[in-house]
C-alpha cells in the first residue's frame, strides 16, 4: 500500500487546498439554531472523557475523509490484530498486549498470569505500606527509590505525581533515572537505608543508566553497613531478564516479572507500576486498570466516527500530513500533570519515529510530530506568545479538570478560565479593526503587534475530576491514538531501533575517556575524537 497513492489521500489534499484559507471564527460566526453547534456536532464523548475538537480546522467532509482513510489504511484490523495478540512487532517477533494488563475477562490472552501477576504485586504493597516490609535494622519502609529509565520510569512518575493528592503520605517515592550521578545524588541527601527500598525496573536489566544507578544505590547501602544478605530486604527487581537479575545479586522471591508481549513505554499497567501500586494502594491501582480498559472497550466497540483514539489520531495525521505542521502542545491545565508531555514524547516519538514501514520499505511523508508541553498556566507565560503571534501553527491539546485535585477556594475556576480563554483567543485571534478599537487612531504603529491571527488548531479534553480512573483512560487514550497514525503510516509502533546506535557508540566512547592513547582517537571523527580529548584532560586533571 502507498499511502500517497491511496484516493482518499487525494481526496484529503485537494480538500486542504479548498479549506485552507477558511477562519474557524467565521464556521463559528455562521452556525444558525436551532441547528446543533459546532460544538455539539464536534464534541464526543467515551470513557468518561470529552474530546471538544470543534476549535480545529476541519468540516464535516473533512472528518469524513479522515473517517475514509482510516477505513482504507485498515485502522480497525490493526487494532483489533493487537487487541488479540497478533504478532504486531514483527522487527522483535512480538505481541503488544498492554491491554490485557486491563482487562478482567479471563479469557483474554495471558489471564492467568497477569491475575497472579497483580496478586503478587498487591500482597508486595500492602505489607510496605502497612510496615510489615522491614528494613535491615528493623525499621518501616519510608522511601522507595524506583530506578529506571524511559518506559521504566516516565510512565509510574507521571502517575505518581498526578496522582499525589492520593498518595500515603508517610511513604516517599523518589525516581531515579538519569546516568548524571546528581539524580541519584539528589535522591540519596533525602533518603536514609534503614528506611529505603529500591525497586531496580529495567525490562531487559541490562540498560546501562539503570544498572549504573543501581550498582550506585547498592553500595550506598553497603557503606552504610547493610550486608549483602540483608539487602534482600532492601532490593526488588521488575524485569524479564530473570538470570541478570539473580546476576546483580537480586533474590528470586523478590523478582516481578515483565513479560516481552508489554512494550517498555507501553508497561506502566504492569509490576513496572509496582511503585505506583505502593503509593496509592492496590484499589486504586486496579481503578486506573479499570479507566484504561474503558476506553480500550470504547476503541474496540465504538464507531469510527464517535472514537476518541481514532479521531485524535486522524487529526494529528490532518495537520502533519496535509498542513505540514511539525509539532504539537501538550497542555494540561493541571500541576499534576506535569510530566504528562515528557511521558507523552515517549510514547508517540519513540513509538511513531520511523522512516520505514512495516516491511521496511523508506516512506516518502512525514511521520510523528514533534511532542512538546508545559502545564497551563506556566506556560502561557512561557512559550504560549509564539503559539497565538509566531508564524509557525501548532496546535495544542489542551487537557483539563472540572473539579479541582485541593481544597484551596478560588484557584481553580482561574485556572479553567485560562484554559477556556486560551483556546478560545487562538481560534478567534484579534483581526486589524479589533485592534484599532482598543489602542484608537493615534497609536497605529502599535496595532500590527496587537493583531493574532486565530485560527489556530486546538483539542480540549475535559475530565470530571483527576483520579485514578480518569487518568487511566486519558493513559490509553493517547496509546490508543499512537497504533491509529502508526495504522496509516504503515510502521511498527512497538520497536524502538533508532536508540541502539548511540549505546553501542557510548560503550566504545566511554573506554576512550578511560583509556585510549591519543592514536585510538583516529577511529573517530575529527570532532567526537577533539572532544574526547578534551574531556580526557579534564577527568585526568
Ligand atoms: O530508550 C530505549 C528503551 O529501550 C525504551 O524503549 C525503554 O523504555 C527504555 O530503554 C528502558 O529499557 P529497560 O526497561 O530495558 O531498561
Amino acid at each position: 500500500m502507498n499511502l500517497n497513492s491511496l484516493p482518499t489521500w487525494s481526496a484529503l489534499t485537494a480538500h486542504y487546498e479548498s479549506i485552507r484559507d477558511c477562519h474557524m471564527r467565521d464556521w463559528f460566526a455562521s452556525e444558525n439554531d436551532p441547528a446543533p453547534t459546532r460544538a455539539d456536532r464536534f464534541t464526543i464523548n467515551g470513557g468518561g472523557l470529552t474530546l471538544d475538537f470543534s476549535k480545529n480546522r476541519v468540516n464535516e467532509q473533512t472528518i469524513a475523509l479522515l473517517i475514509q482513510l482510516a477505513r482504507e489504511t485498515n485502522v480497525q484490523a490493526r487494532r483489533d490484530e493487537m487487541f488479540t495478540g497478533g504478532i504486531v512487532n514483527p522487527t522483535e517477533h512480538r505481541s503488544a498486549l498492554h491491554t490485557a494488563l486491563r482487562t478482567s475477562d479471563p479469557s483474554a490472552p495471558y489471564a492467568a498470569q497477569v491475575k497472579a501477576g497483580r496478586a503478587k504485586m498487591a500482597v508486595f504493597a500492602e505489607r510496605v505500606r502497612n510496615g510489615q516490609w522491614i528494613g535491615y535494622t528493623g525499621k518501616p519502609i519510608q522511601h522507595v527509590v524506583n530506578i529506571g529509565i524511559g518506559g521504566s520510569d516516565l510512565g509510574p512518575k507521571m502517575v505518581v505525581h498526578a496522582l499525589h493528592h492520593l498518595k500515603k503520605s508517610d511513604i516517599h517515592i523518589h525516581y531515579v533515572s538519569n546516568i548524571d550521578g546528581i539524580d541519584l545524588q539528589n535522591v540519596l541527601e533525602q533518603i536514609n537505608p534503614e528506611h529505603t527500598l529500591a525497586i531496580v525496573v529495567s525490562k531487559t536489566f541490562t540498560t546501562s543508566e539503570t544498572m549504573t544507578n543501581a550498582h550506585s544505590l547498592r553500595d550506598w547501602f553497603r557503606r552504610s553497613g547493610c550486608s549483602s544478605d540483608q539487602l534482600a530486604q532492601h532490593f526488588i527487581a521488575v524485569s524479564a531478564n530473570l538470570s541478570e537479575v539473580v546476576r546483580f545479586g537480586i533474590e528470586p522471591d523478590n523478582v516481578f516479572e515483565m513479560w516481552e508481549w508489554v512494550g517498555g513505554r507501553y508497561s506502566l499497567w504492569s509490576a513496572v507500576g509496582l511503585s505506583i501500586m505502593i503509593a496509592i494502594g492496590p484499589e486504586k491501582f486496579d481503578q486506573l486498570l479499570e479507566g484504561a480498559y474503558l476506553i480500550d472497550e470504547h476503541f474496540r466497540c465504538a464507531p469510527l466516527e464517535r472514537n476518541l483514539p481514532v479521531l485524535l489520531g486522524l487529526l494529528g495525521i490532518w495537520y502533519r500530513n496535509f498542513f505540514g505542521l511539525q509539532s504539537y502542545v501538550i497542555a494540561p491545565y493541571s500541576q499534576a500533570l506535569h510530566f504528562l508531555p515528557a511521558y507523552l514524547q515517549q510514547l508517540e516519538m519513540e513509538s511513531n519515529g520511523k522512516s520505514v514501514t512495516l516491511d521496511g520499505r523508506f516512506i516518502d511523508y512525514p511521520t510523528s510530530a514533534v511532542v512538546w508541553g508545559e502545564p497551563g498556566t506556566n506556560s502561557q507565560h512561557a512559550f504560549f506568545q509564539m503559539l497565538h503571534q509566531g508564524p509557525t501553527i501548532v496546535p495544542v491539546d489542551f487537557i483539563v479538570s472540572l473539579a479541582p485535585n485541593h481544597s484551596l477556594p478560588g484557584h481553580h475556576e482561574k485556572l479553567l478560565a485560562n484554559c477556556f480563554a486560551q483556546s478560545e483567543a487562538l481560534m478567534l485571534g484579534r483581526t486589524e479593526t479589533e485592534a484599532e478599537n482598543i489602542v484608537g487612531r493615534k497609536q497605529t504603529a502599535l496595532i500590527p503587534h496587537i493583531v493574532f491571527p486565530g485560527n489556530r488548531p486546538t483539542n480540549t479534553i475535559l475530565l470530571n475530576e483527576l483520579n485514578p480512573r480518569s487518568l487511566g483512560a486519558l493513559i490509553a487514550l493517547y496509546e490508543h491514538k499512537t497504533l491509529v497514525q502508526a495504522a496509516i503510516w504503515n510502521i511498527n509502533p512497538f520497536d524502538q531501533w533508532g536508540v541502539e546506535l548511540g549505546k553501542i557508540l557510548s560503550k566504545v566512547i566511554e573506554s576512550d575517556l578511560i583509556s585510549a592513547s591519543s592514536a585510538d582517537l583516529r577511529k573517530h571523527d575529527s570532532s567526537t575524537s577533539a572532544l574526547i580529548a578534551r574531556a580526557r584532560e579534564a577527568i585526568t586533571r
